[in-house]
């Protein structure tokens, strides 16, 4: 097997970090392998924050939905969805002027902008998850940055389009994070179609959740609670954390689209 597909194949998400930094080079090795990502125009549509500040760490524990070990993180890195340097470039290269002589009017970030800067910015992450994971340092995505906008726009000075898209954060992994078993993931026959979505029917969906319903019969189940599917509605779907995270992005969507 060739190095990088052992790489991506060994890699999980990692919750605890040794007290050890990440060096200055192999944080700049991250850094331009995260560059190198595929860009929709080759624009960059995204921006990173590193944050360094440990006030700044310890508020977005709290304030991404409770998760400590952002705090205990060595390296801590956002991920924005970034239109607004492209637009303020495109006004100071006097776009707005020529709208006016062409009579036509100056359109701004719309919702095809924000979903390929949000493309680029994940993409980019995604590339230094890896470059970690091959020098050995551990990541996990935070989604939770998406909640509590109005704090992070704050926080982080964000305007108007810009989107708080990811957080991922960086450690060396403690042995027991290492030896963790790893997540299992669904059979390639739910994921992977030919030619054509392919919609499960209630027997395709019967066997796609069969090991996780037998899992929950085996004891993990609750009292008020009767199957896998029912347990994951109100632990994913209709939680908390969700119904803020749709509340939060609305209002980043209405200040890019009004
Ligand atoms: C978009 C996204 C958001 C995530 N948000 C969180 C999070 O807020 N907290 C967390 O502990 N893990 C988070 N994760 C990590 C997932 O829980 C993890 O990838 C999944 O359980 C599979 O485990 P693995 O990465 O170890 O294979 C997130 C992952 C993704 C891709």
């Amino acid at each position: 097997m060739n190095q990088v597909i052992d790489v991506l194949l060994k890699r999980r998400s990692v919750r605890a970090y040794e007290e050890k930094e990440i060096s200055a080079d192999i944080r700049e090795e991250i850094l331009k392998a995260t560059l190198r990502a595929p860009t929709a125009g080759n624009m960059m549509l995204y921006s990173i924050v590193d944050v360094t500040d440990q006030k700044i760490k310890d508020r977005l524990a709290i304030t991404c939905d409770d998760q400590p070990f952002i705090a205990r993180a060595p390296m801590v890195w956002l991920f924005v969805a970034d239109y607004q340097r492209w637009f303020d470039y495109f006004l100071a290269s006097g776009v707005e002027e020529v709208c006016q002589q062409k009579q036509v009017p100056i359109r701004k970030p719309e919702e095809g902008d924000l979903f390929l800067a949000c493309c680029d910015a994940l993409i980019a992450a995604q590339n230094a998850v890896i470059a970690a994971e091959s020098f050995g340092v551990g990541s996990c995505y935070i989604g939770d940055i998406m909640e509590q906008y109005e704090i992070h726009k704050e926080l982080f000075d964000l305007p108007r389009y810009t989107f708080p898209i990811c957080l991922l954060v960086f450690g060396y992994p403690t042995p027991e994070q290492l030896h963790r078993p790893y997540t299992k993931r669904f059979d390639k026959k739910f994921i992977l179609f030919e030619n054509q979505y392919h919609r499960l029917d209630p027997q395709e969906l019967k066997e796609m959740f069969a090991e996780h319903e037998s899992q929950m019969a085996k004891g993990q189940g609750r009292e008020d609670i009767a199957n896998f599917g029912q347990a994951m509605y109100f632990r994913k779907f209709d939680a908390e954390f969700s119904v803020e995270m749709s509340r939060s992005v609305r209002l980043i969507l209405r200040e890019w689209i009004s």
